[in-house]
């Protein structure tokens, strides 16, 4: 694992540094070759994994090397590869915890438009080859989207409902909320709960898809719309997370007025987003924000005090936050 810490104050250091895409790369290629699901039952050797996997073979023992030394496979005293125990949890697909949906949707979407980083930071325009609207009429490509926002959300819902704990609330609005991967969640912990997702007309069949695949089509429902064009259905819970980062401060500003609107008096809204500025390192979440520059037209990440001064513009009585999963911050909107 050592081989993969940089050194910013050396030649060497920022050789490495400068290099790091490549080990981005091989993981992502290691995700979309399903090479830990093909090591979730035991260890293989190379030319087990090459025929397995489809492979020329050309490269492939220095591809799984590097894996290896990135701490993705372990080697056996045999040769053979297995993974390691983080990737055996965190990468087999269909494993609860699995991000290589989101990995998967980084490699689509993302790996692509960092070559073009040097004309974002340049122009301040998004480089993105389609735009979020032109992905939507295209099955494939928001299957694929919705998979990545499912591995976002992966395992927010627990400390959502903590946060919750003690308020009466019967209702839960997820603006945004893509198929309800963490309307889900919340759900599964309240049985008297009822939970809405709204969001574009192009999700719904995702929706009730998933909805049915948990058994909780009875207990939710979709609302299809524009949140910029569309009022919010009412809820006691309305959750704006990963929304506010996709647009610019204006665009923030009218969205939580519509939030406030919406949610019920005494109800709360609940933000999440990679904020900046609450944690000690903040590297995770300005890559974050370059992600937003190179794919929306006015979004990045923004900070806690931005937010809570424009949620009690809106009328909020109450605005704490507080962090949430590894990067998020939560800031926790009441409507007196
Ligand atoms: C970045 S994802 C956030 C997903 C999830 N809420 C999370 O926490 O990761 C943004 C979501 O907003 C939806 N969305 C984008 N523009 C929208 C609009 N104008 N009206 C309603 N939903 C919209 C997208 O379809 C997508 O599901």
């Amino acid at each position: 694992m050592s081989s993969t810490a940089a050194d910013a104050g050396t030649a060497a250091g920022l050789l490495r540094l400068g290099n790091q895409f490549c080990d981005a790369k091989a993981l992502l290629t290691a995700v979309r070759l399903d090479l830990f699901g093909a090591l979730q039952h035991g260890p293989a050797s190379t030319e087990e994994l090459r025929q397995r996997l489809g492979l020329h073979g050309r490269g492939l023992s220095d591809f799984l090397g590097l894996l290896a030394a990135l701490g993705l496979l372990c080697r056996d005293a045999d040769g053979r590869f297995r993974n390691a125990e983080g990737a055996d949890r965190c990468l087999v697909p269909g494993r609860p915890g699995c991000v290589a949906g989101f990995l998967t949707g980084a490699d689509v979407n993302l790996y692509p438009v960092y070559g073009r980083l040097t004309d974002a930071v340049r122009t301040g325009k998004p480089q993105a080859d389609g735009d979020f609207t032109g992905m939507l009429d295209d099955p494939e490509a928001l299957g694929g989207f919705v998979r990545m926002m499912d591995g976002l959300t992966q395992g927010l819902g627990g400390e959502l409902s903590a946060v919750l704990e003690g308020i009466e609330y019967h209702s839960v609005l997820d603006a945004g909320g893509c198929r309800g991967h963490l309307l889900g969640q919340l759900l599964a912990d309240h049985d008297g709960l009822t939970g809405q997702v709204f969001d574009l007309p192009q999700m719904e069949p995702f929706f009730h898809a998933y909805m049915a695949e948990l058994g909780l089509s009875g207990r939710t429902s979709f609302h299809p719309g524009d949140f910029f064009r569309d009022p919010l259905p009412q809820a006691d819970v309305i959750v704006l997370g990963h929304i506010l980062h996709d647009w610019d401060a204006a665009q923030r500003q009218e969205l939580l007025d519509k939030a406030y609107r919406a949610v019920s008096p005494g109800g709360t809204v609940l933000v999440y987003d990679r904020m900046l500025g609450r944690r000690a390192d903040d590297t995770e979440n300005l890559v974050a924000s370059l992600n937003m520059l190179l794919v929306t037209e006015g979004g990045g990440e923004y900070s806690a005090e931005d937010v809570t001064e424009q949620a009690r513009r809106a009328g909020f009585s109450s605005v704490t936050d507080r962090p949430l999963a590894d990067f998020d911050t939560l800031v926790i909107c009441r409507k007196g």
